[in-house]
């Protein structure tokens, strides 16, 4: 399969583009800038030059391609609904351009507000409905086009998709930690994330795009709750840091952006991602990783 790849340079999608080259598939891959297209010229990978700020330019990439994975995401924390925005609009004219062919198209999203008191399932939708909503309401837009001749679908990936050399949220913390010199948790430390390894995160995106239904959400999860106090421990174990308990009031402070999302319950279930497509994670867990020096 010929498949366009946003978000190719990026921490999952560099590991999602070498997952297809190895599986046999033709990539060709977004980027914005000469040093992201120097990367994918690099690997093999065939360049289209665009932006998510200009989605005619996203719309011609996924036009070309016999399906698309998108994760590129401006992650402006910042300021969120400029990235909201960006990710609405990109995604609808990819969607545009796919109705009626049945090609494939998997859309990123994360975990965050789905449910309360409980692990997310697949079967739980989305309450981000509409433009101005939580990611431009872009989980819900792409599964109905299941309806209009799109095979697509949609990977929610857990808050932690680690390994050596991530810079997401578990980098942030670690950041936090040096910065503030104690390795913090929230509260009481029982809110968890879920977790998963970024090599068995690619290779779900790739199995998910070769066989998954249309209109499948699907869990890249492979720890569904690991406390967030065993996250903190972990941190401070890798770094030689003492480890405390934040007040929530203080955590916006202590921790900066990812402070409000340290402090929210993503635990999730991917059984029945594993029954559909057969996928077994075989990563390391995530405080393995930590521990072992993954963000020292
Ligand atoms: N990593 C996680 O733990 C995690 C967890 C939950 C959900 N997710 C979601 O999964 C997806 C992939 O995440 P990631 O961690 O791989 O993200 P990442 O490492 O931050 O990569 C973002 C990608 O988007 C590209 N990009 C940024 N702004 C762009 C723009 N204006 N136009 C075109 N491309 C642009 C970047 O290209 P450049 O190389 O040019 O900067 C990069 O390839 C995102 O939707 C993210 O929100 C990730």
């Amino acid at each position: 399969m010929h498949v366009f790849v946003t978000g190719a340079t990026g921490w999952i999608g560099s590991a999602v583009v070498d997952e297809l080259l190895d599986a046999g598939h033709e990539v060709t891959g977004l980027a914005r800038s000469d040093d992201s297209a120097a990367a994918l010229e690099k690997k093999g990978v065939r360049v289209h030059r665009g932006d998510l700020d200009d989605p005619e330019s996203i719309r011609a990439g996924a036009a070309g391609a016999d399906g698309v994975v998108h994760l590129a995401n401006k992650h402006d924390w910042a300021e969120p609904a400029t990235s909201d925005r960006a990710e609405r609009n990109a995604v609808e004219a990819m969607l545009d351009v796919l109705a009626g062919t049945d090609r494939p198209i998997i859309v990123a999203n994360g975990l965050s507000g789905l449910v309360e008191g409980r692990p997310a399932t697949e079967a739980d939708p989305s309450p981000a409905l509409g433009p101005g909503s939580d990611r431009g309401g872009s989980e819900t837009l792409t599964l109905d086009h299941a309806e209009r001749g799109v095979r697509s679908m949609v990977v929610r990936f857990a808050p932690s998709v680690h390994g050596a050399g991530d810079w997401g949220f578990v980098a942030f913390l670690t950041a936090a930690a040096k910065e503030r010199g104690v390795s913090g948790f929230i509260g009481d430390g029982t809110t968890t994330w879920s977790a998963v390894h970024r090599a068995d995160a690619a290779r779900l995106v790739r199995l998910g795009l070769e066989e998954a239904p249309a209109g499948s959400r699907l869990h890249a999860v492979a720890e569904e709750a690991v406390s967030t106090r065993e996250i903190a421990e972990a941190i401070g174990h890798a770094l030689g840091l003492p480890v405390a308990s934040i007040a929530p009031e203080d955590a916006a402070e202590h921790f900066g952006f990812v402070g409000a999302f340290f402090g929210m319950d993503m635990s999730a279930s991917s059984a029945r991602t594993r029954e559909l497509l057969g996928w077994t994670p075989s990563g390391p867990a995530l405080v393995e990783d930590i521990r072992a020096g993954a963000y020292a």
